[in-house]
């Protein structure tokens, strides 16, 4: 595990880009796997700045995202898929529909999570997976369990993601209760993991995930049996 220590959010923010923007550039046709949060915000503004300097081209680029709400459709503003057009897609050089986002509304959320794992698979894995951290240590929203949980699946939130990310909605009671995420298989067959935190909040999770037991009770400890993972951490 590489894990680098920025002063900054911005040089946090400027050192993922610069690993993403390396992977496409020796990949040009590279899956890569993306996240949302607050945390990658300042990642993709950066992506988006060389790409329009034209020194990285999304044009073969595939990606594949994490998460999604229960009931949110991507015309919904709190919804992931809508977070990504308006955070990225929109102001890039990337095929749209060549960007996968989990069906948070599908009928079948069951086969909704079998279609995902295949259409990764199809793809031939994910060469460069980005992630956040919960404050409970979720990744992608795999939360604390008695075991971790391979497949895309729908999931339970927990409370304190609930609260933590009721800030983005108008309030707690509109934050839906449950998500569909990728498992931890396909994020464990990645090639590459970078890993973003930030904030003085994040310290003792990241601590614990990276320096910890591994265990299910903090999803993201799993990582540390990936061969090729980046953490990059601002206290600020
Ligand atoms: C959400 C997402 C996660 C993300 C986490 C942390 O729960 N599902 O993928 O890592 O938020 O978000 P933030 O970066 O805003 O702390």
């Amino acid at each position: 595990m590489k894990f680098i220590q920025t002063k900054t959010y911005a040089e946090l923010s400027h050192k993922a880009a610069d690993i993403i923007a390396a992977q496409i550039i020796l990949k040009p046709n590279c899956v890569i796997g993306l996240a949302t949060g607050s945390s990658p915000v300042g990642t993709y503004k950066e992506l988006i700045a060389y790409n329009k300097k034209g020194d990285i081209d999304f044009s073969d680029v595939t990606t594949v995202n994490l998460d999604e709400y229960v009931g949110l459709d991507g015309s919904n503003d709190q919804s992931y898929r809508y977070f990504m057009n308006d955070n990225l897609f929109n102001h890039i050089n990337i095929d749209k529909n060549c960007t996968h986002v989990p069906n948070g509304c599908a009928a079948d959320l069951a086969a909704e999570g079998e279609a995902y794992d295949a259409l990764i698979k199809d793809l031939g894995g994910i060469d460069l997976q980005l992630l956040g951290i919960g404050l409970d240590g979720h990744i992608g929203f795999n939360e604390p369990d008695d075991v971790f949980v391979k497949a895309t699946h729908e999931v339970v939130l927990d409370e304190s993601t609930i609260k933590a990310n009721a800030r983005f909605f108008a309030n707690e009671d509109e934050v839906p209760k449950t998500a569909i995420t990728m498992g931890m298989l396909s994020i464990m067959q990645a090639k590459k993991i970078l890993l973003v935190a930030n904030g003085k909040a994040k310290k003792d999770i990241v601590q614990k995930a990276f320096f910890g037991p591994i265990t299910p009770q903090v999803p993201a400890s799993l990582l540390q049996l990936h061969p090729d993972v980046t953490v990059i951490f601002s206290e600020e």
